[in-house]
């Protein structure tokens, strides 16, 4: 039986007559742009989140580049970003026209390493962008001592991790700007591409209000200068509809990954993933790893089984940096991570038939 990375049909089938009512609600008022679901929504994750302010904004990647612009990044600054990231955590630095100073990050937990960004650290940082990748925290309260010490903000890439907490502070609500993404894979996944950044900084959050609608207050009066980058009110209606199950389906995603762990350890040369003490890992991603990673691959494609790699190339070894100077060797820990992880089924709607398919399949491969 083929088993896919991720079905999304299921999760449509499910909440079908509530998703279709809510779009059909939009369009009949028809007010796409910031219509009232919009507000809602941001109401909804505010609350759900505990934080003062919720924006939403049109993607992932726009909710990074408003969030570090609204905390002052511009031109010749430089954002210390963990080097083994997705290319947005980077790519928004780059957007602002400022530098991202690539750290490397820790072997266990593949989330950026303390040691490493204290070394970083020069008097052009403008910003610290942890990334909690996968759906677990990275350590941030040695993050935070170092930030708070260089009176330096966190503009957190919580794009993979909604609802996850470190030592009961949830993702998005250890710095200044929290960025999340909906893209439709994401554990909260819109029919397209979403995006928000959450905040506690009123002056933050406003700013990055400001931004997304051109820098305009009113309307066609531009205190800044700002970009298109609304959440859709149709986006927002769905958001509004999923999150209501966001907690059962991070639950069920849990579960999965006990019986992946209960199945796969000491299986090989496997890693499993770590959970750290005092979080709560959504898991986005149930990530592993192999010395045999491209063997692993194949194998697992050769048997049907839904495989991904996030992700083989380390920022700065990307071929869009060659200018920054980054070398093999200079980050070896995110070099040997994007050599050996790989990531396997885990979404909320999979079948425990599914489920043991792949512990079936990743288990034949060291038969
Ligand atoms: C870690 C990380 N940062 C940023 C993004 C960008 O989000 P989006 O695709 O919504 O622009 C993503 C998701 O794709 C991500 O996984």
């Amino acid at each position: 039986m083929a088993v896919p990375l991720m079905d999304l049909t299921r999760q449509y089938q499910s909440l079908k007559s509530d998703i279709d009512a809510a779009v059909q609600r939009v369009f009949e008022h028809s007010r796409f742009i910031l219509g009232p679901e919009v507000a809602d929504f941001e109401n909804a994750v505010a609350q759900k989140l505990g934080a003062k302010q919720a924006v939403g904004v049109a993607s992932g990647s726009d909710a990074l580049i408003l969030g570090l612009h609204a905390v002052g990044v511009g031109p010749q600054d430089e954002v210390v970003v963990p080097a083994f990231s997705f290319f947005a955590s980077a790519g928004s630095v780059s957007r602002l026209w400022a530098k991202p100073v690539f750290c490397d990050i820790r072997p266990d937990d593949y989330n950026m390493d303390p040691e490493g960004l204290e070394k970083a650290i020069t008097p052009k940082t403008k910003a610290i962008m942890p990334v909690h990748l996968y759906g677990q925290l990275a350590d941030m309260e040695p993050i935070k001592k170092t930030a708070d010490a260089h009176n330096i903000p966190i503009v957190e890439d919580a794009a993979q991790a909604i609802g996850a907490t470190h030592k009961g502070t949830v993702a998005g609500r250890w710095g200044h700007a929290g960025c999340f993404s909906f893209f439709p894979t994401k554990n909260l996944g819109a029919a397209g591409d979403g995006g928000m950044v959450i905040s506690d900084h009123e002056d933050v959050a406003d700013r990055v209000r400001l931004l997304r609608t051109h820098g305009a207050r009113p309307k066609y009066f531009h205190k800044l200068i700002g970009f298109n980058s609304r959440l859709d009110a149709l986006q927002a209606a769905l958001l509004g509809v999923k999150l209501a199950h966001l907690d059962s389906w991070t639950e069920r995603r849990r579960a999965l990954a006990d019986v992946y762990d209960r199945e796969l350890k000491g299986v090989g040369d496997l890693i499993l993933p770590k959970r750290n003490a005092d979080g709560y890992h959504i898991f986005h991603q149930y990530t592993l790893a192999t010395e045999k990673r491209d063997a692993m691959r194949d194998h697992l494609k050769s048997k049907g089984i839904g495989i991904e790699v996030y992700y083989p190339v380390p920022l700065h070894l990307q071929e869009c940096y060659a200018d920054l100077g980054g070398k093999p060797g200079d980050l070896p820990v995110a070099e040997k991570a994007a050599q050996t992880v790989f990531s396997i089924p885990i979404f909320p709607d999979m079948t425990e038939s599914e489920q043991a398919e792949v512990i079936d399949a990743v288990k034949s491969f060291f038969a």
